[in-house]
């Protein structure tokens, strides 16, 4: 996240720890060239629109530890680390809250043109209360709501993206001064219960068109939503097992809505702690355990306040905690609850500890095996510290996975899309947006 502290709290306070300074863009750059040397797939941007928390609760804890406040939009940082990369794809977070989806498409499309095809948009609904207060509502809809909402916001934007405009429509012809072809762009006429948009889109076609798909939210309405749209799904599930349930059943809705298992991939939220050998790595962690914040992780999951926004004292029984955020993160939190009568006090340790991988890098790497055999098709990093956290990935872990064949050795060219799926730019034709290409042929 385009923040100082973003899943691990504290730890901006190392010294190596650049994500003090997320306001340089010669930080983000030097990630970016930094993975993109080490052959990564993308730079994934987590963001939220609202001070994490009760939308009228105190927020002082937020401001001291630098939690997602300040913080800065990732889509315009994108913009700049587009044109110092070639191959990264480039994935950021937008809530169907935060931007009317005719402005958001343009965007997307501008970014996807000056990327020359690598971005990615991670669709969320937002889960904190503030993001509500900001946009003019008095509470967030209904879980349910929110995915209806989403379901159109992704309809307008699949119109404007793969409708609007048909192959072949931009001429750029000097003789005849056709810069484009009248019969070929088309407005979208939309009307629905929240968006009227009549189009045209205002950019030409990008050469993804449609961003690559992501989406994170894994409760029932979240997976049904998935199924249907995303191409790319984010998950922090506490244990292979559960990971191999979420895919199993995100794949089968996936076919049941006339997609294919595999076009959807799974990418599992992980930390690392790689050492050279066990011993270095255990003597890193305690390292970077003398850092955390564990006051810090309880503000981000909402799990250390009540709705009225008071703190629950750290002996609460975890069983009277009640969230205003992500049910499928609750459920996966409590999953990873092992203390026989839990207490939130317990809870901040086990948020600390969740997902985390530590040892040498073949330790790592048959870790990673299990995860694989459970269905997952990659890794999201997530940092204690930038870029310290990336380049142990690059140093230690992907040697080790290269020797095992399981991380590329050079990219492919092309678009993200491509990259991904290997089966083109474009959406593929079984995705619901397909449907929309030539659909506004007739009456322009
Ligand atoms: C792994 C994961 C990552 C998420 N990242 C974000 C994020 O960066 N920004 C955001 O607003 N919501 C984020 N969400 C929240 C979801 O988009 C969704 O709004 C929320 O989880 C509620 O839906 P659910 O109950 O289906 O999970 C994330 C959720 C999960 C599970």
């Amino acid at each position: 996240m385009n923040t100082a502290s973003h899943y691990h709290h504290g730890q901006w306070r190392q010294p190596v720890a650049r994500q003090a300074d997320f306001n340089d863009v010669d930080v983000w750059i030097d990630l970016a060239e930094r993975l993109e040397a080490g052959l990564f797939d993308g730079i994934f941007f987590a963001d939220q629109v609202g001070v994490q928390g009760p939308a009228d609760g105190d927020f002082s804890g937020n401001v001291r530890e630098g939690l997602h406040l300040p913080s800065n939009d990732p889509a315009v940082l994108l913009s700049a680390l587009a044109v110092r990369t070639k191959h990264l794809g480039l994935a950021f977070t937008s809530s169907i809250v935060q931007a009317h989806p005719f402005d958001f498409a343009r965007k997307v499309s501008t970014l996807d043109h000056i990327s020359r095809g690598r971005v990615a948009w991670n669709i969320v609904t937002s889960a904190v209360e503030n993001t509500a207060r900001n946009f003019g509502l008095d509470h967030l809809p209904e879980r349910e709501e929110r995915y209806r909402w989403a379901a159109e916001y992704a309809d307008v934007v699949y119109k404007l993206w793969e409708g609007s405009w048909d192959e072949g429509a931009v001429l750029k012809d000097r003789e005849r001064g056709i810069y484009s072809d009248p019969a070929k762009v088309h407005r979208i006429h939309h009307e629905g219960e929240r968006y009227r948009v009549l189009g045209p889109h205002l950019p030409s076609p990008s050469p993804q068109r449609t961003p690559v798909l992501f989406q994170a939210g894994a409760s029932g309405p979240g997976k049904a939503f998935a199924a249907r749209n995303a191409e790319a799904v984010f998950i922090a599930a506490p244990t292979p097992e559960v990971a191999r349930a979420v895919i199993a059943e995100t794949r089968a809705l996936a076919v049941e809505a006339g997609r294919r298992a595999e076009d959807v991939k799974f990418f599992q939220a992980l930390t690392f702690v790689i050492g050279d050998t066990e011993e270095e790595a255990r003597a890193q962690e305690a390292h970077l355990e003398s850092f955390i914040s564990p006051g810090g992780y309880l503000i981000q999951m909402n799990y250390g306040n009540r709705p009225d926004g008071t703190p629950y004292p750290l002996d609460t029984p975890l069983s009277e905690v009640r969230t205003t955020g992500s049910q499928a993160v609750l459920d996966w939190t409590r999953m990873g609850v092992t203390a026989e009568n839990p207490v939130v006090g317990d809870l901040a340790r086990i948020l600390t500890r969740r997902n985390r991988v530590v040892g040498s890098p073949a330790r790592v790497a048959d870790v990673l095996e299990e995860w694989q055999a459970a269905g997952v098709d990659g890794i999201n990093v997530t940092n204690w510290h930038i870029p310290g956290s990336y380049q142990e990935v690059i140093d230690k872990l992907l040697p080790e996975l290269r020797r095992r064949g399981l991380a590329r050795t050079s990219y492919t060219p092309g678009t993200l899309r491509a990259k991904l799926f290997g089966a083109g730019d474009h959406l593929n034709d079984r995705h619901p947006a397909a449907s929309y290409r030539g659909a506004f042929a007739t009456g322009a």
